[in-house]
């Protein structure tokens, strides 16, 4: 399917050594179905020729200003005008630091200003560079203006070193373009995302919790808030900030986190459960701190609030999406969670070994519902909750026909 069929795309490409991967990324939109237009720097014609990409995007590509040819048929204003979204990949310390001070000194900065298209960018550098309060600075006030920051991944640089500053591989990119041009499809929806791990008090200082980051929930609730949905966090202890303009309500146990979901659950339209919610609490928590007196010392659990179980079961129950994380039998644990708490859909990942998804910044899902068993793969948590997001959407309006898009 051509997702990307009649959209308009000016990729910028500057230049850093990662322009090389612009070739592909530009391979990557036409297959989706966009239609591309390239404008190169002059440092981005160092990396790669103008000629590559004018073969792969069946345009000439535009690099200068001042083209007497360009400015009767597609000058700056033109593609300004043109583009339905401005993607600069990879994009330079140098052309971010124009971008966020409004300077307009060559053609792809000066087409940025001209333009009303939503702006991307995909940062690539070494990572001291990166790293470095002035670029780091630029980046805030362009996030600030909404310009979507695609990265950087982190890994090993060309220059030799290690760090963040690489950028995103072409699929990733794009996987990001494609989320903007759905980006409403869960407007005027109402979910609720839980995440994070939950602590258990034991007395005041110590507790029972377990090693979940909050990242992948964190990821979900800016994925699905970017696919227009009105989204509210429910969190336990973790050390992320909340996505921005998702509200987020912090809570400490699983008691807290089933109340926090019952009070806000009366018209929600997705629940999406990823908090690692402990199964057992102790039976109660000491006043005061116990002192290391016995040589043995046992605790008594009780169960908590199955909170999954408990949305699924209301009489009319949002699209529930539960979360798996196992250490063995991924799979079957899995569809034994679905079925006996019979919900819509459960996202398994794996939780044991190298590839655990907890305090990991990548993770792998194998989502599973009644028709069966999707592998979304694994990548970095922010793609991944982008790719989930899709996942929902679709099985959302497959079970609620009535979107009106
Ligand atoms: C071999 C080489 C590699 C470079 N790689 C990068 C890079 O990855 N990221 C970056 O921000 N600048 C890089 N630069 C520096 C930019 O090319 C330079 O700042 C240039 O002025 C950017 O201009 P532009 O933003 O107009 O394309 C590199 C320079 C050289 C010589």
């Amino acid at each position: 399917m051509k997702e990307l069929a009649g959209k308009k795309i000016l990729l910028g490409i500057t230049g850093g050594i990662a322009a090389y991967k612009s070739a592909v990324l530009c391979r990557e939109l036409m297959r989706l179905g966009a239609e591309v237009r390239v404008i190169m720097t002059a440092a981005a014609t160092q990396f790669i020729t103008p000629l590559t990409l004018q073969a792969l995007s069946g345009h000439p590509v535009h690099s200068d200003l001042f083209a007497a040819e360009n400015e009767d048929a597609m000058g700056h204003i033109e593609l300004a005008r043109w583009a339905d979204r401005i993607l600069i990949a990879p994009a330079s310390a140098q052309t971010i630091s124009k971008l966020a001070h409004g300077e307009a000194d060559n053609l792809l900065t000066t087409t940025g200003l001209a333009s009303d298209a939503s702006l991307m960018i995909a940062p690539a550098m070494n990572n001291v560079m990166w790293r470095d309060v002035a670029t780091q600075e630029n980046i805030k006030l362009l996030r600030a203006r909404d310009v979507l920051i695609l990265g950087p991944a982190s890994g090993d640089q060309a220059c030799g070193e290690t760090g963040p500053g690489r950028m995103l591989e072409a699929d990733e990119i794009s996987e990001y373009v494609l989320q903007q041009f759905q980006a409403q499809s869960l407007k005027g929806k109402r979910v609720i995302v839980t995440a994070g791990p939950t602590w258990e008090a034991i007395d005041p200082v110590r507790g029972l919790t377990n090693h979940s980051s909050g990242k992948m929930g964190y990821a979900l609730a800016g994925a699905l808030h970017d696919a227009g949905a009105n989204v509210t966090l429910i969190s336990g202890p973790t050390a992320l900030h909340p996505p921005r303009s998702v509200p987020c309500i912090h809570i400490t146990s699983a008691q807290e986190m089933s109340d926090a979901v019952m009070e806000n659950i009366t018209g929600c339209d997705i629940f999406v459960a990823v908090a690692a919610v402990a199964d057992y609490r102790p039976v109660s928590s000491t006043e005061q701190k116990i002192k290391k007196t016995a040589e043995t010392l046992t605790l008594k659990l009780v169960r908590n609030p199955d909170i999954l179980a408990m949305v699924a079961a209301l009489e009319k129950p949002p699209f529930t999406v539960g979360f798996a994380a196992e250490t063995e039998n991924l799979i079957d644990h899995a569809k034994e969670k679905l079925a006996a708490k019979k919900i819509d859909l459960i996202a398994a990942n794996p939780v044991s070994g190298d590839n655990s998804a907890f305090n990991s910044e990548s993770n792998e899902l194998s989502l599973i519902d009644s028709n069966g068993i999707t592998h979304l793969g694994r990548c970095s948590k922010s793609i991944l909750a982008h790719k989930l997001t899709k996942e929902i959407v679709r099985r959302y309006y497959e079970t609620h026909p009535t979107k009106d898009t």
